[in-house]
């Protein structure tokens, strides 16, 4: 597996498995020689981490959750993730764009032609290479949540809403079947590192002229 200057993003509802496994395969990619900037959102620069700060624990409505993710992105592109793909370092983003659309969007039910259009304005054209959505029952993450840690804002949601937000993301999957690879996490730790593990050979197939 070879991997530089890739993009590759990590979702799934809270509590799915996303931060177990980027750590992972940060370490897989690592052990390889290849460099990772392992990152996530809302966050990943010091003004996005405290656009997160507020995101994650003061009451808000769509709109302005949707501004403020939007605006933590634009600062993380500009300033680390452009930068790391430039210089081919393989970027691991723990959420991206997809969250905003299954968590604002069908979780929330605001505008998706408002979040394209803020999509298409804040990226510019950049897009992951590679997304593993980390698909799972809520009855399951909330269980996994429960037994790891307090619950913050959007964790604190009932069942209906994680179920919003999973179709939100099946939905993202059905239109982008390329780039978003359906990850089965409903099962045990090792069967879900095998399938990410699978999901990233293929993309290690389209090297770049010139990549080792
Ligand atoms: N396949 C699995 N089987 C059992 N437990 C798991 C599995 N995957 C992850 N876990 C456990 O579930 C908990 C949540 O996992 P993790 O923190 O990776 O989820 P997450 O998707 O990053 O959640 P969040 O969006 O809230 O950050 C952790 O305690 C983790 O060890
Ligand atoms: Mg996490």
């Amino acid at each position: 597996m070879t991997l530089r200057g890739r993009f590759i993003t990590f979702e799934g509802i809270d509590g799915a498995g996303k931060s177990t496994h980027i750590e992972a395969v940060a370490e897989v990619l690592r052990a390889q020689g290849t460099p990772v900037l392992l990152t996530r959102e809302p966050g990943g620069t010091p003004l996005a981490e405290k656009l997160r700060e507020l995101f994650l624990h003061e009451p808000m409505d769509a709109l302005t959750e949707a501004l403020l993710v939007f605006a933590a992105r634009l600062d993380h592109l500009h300033t680390r993730i452009a930068p790391a793909l430039a210089a081919g370092t393989t970027v691991l983003c723990d959420r991206f764009t997809d969250a905003t659309f299954a968590y604002q969007g069908a979780g929330r039910g605001f505008d998706l032609a408002v979040l394209a259009t803020l999509e298409q304005w804040v990226q510019q054209g950049i897009q992951p290479d590679l997304t593993l959505w980390f698909d799972v029952p809520p009855a399951v993450a909330a269980q996994r949540r429960t037994a790891a840690r307090e619950p913050d804002r959007m964790e604190r949601e009932a069942e209906a809403f994680f179920e919003r937000v999973r179709s939100g993301y099946a939905a993202r999957c059905a239109a982008a079947p390329g780039r978003i690879v359906r990850i089965d996490a409903d099962a045990e730790l090792s069967v879900v590192r095998a399938a990410v593990l699978e999901a990233l050979d293929r993309i290690s197939g389209r090297a770049e002229p010139g990549d080792a």
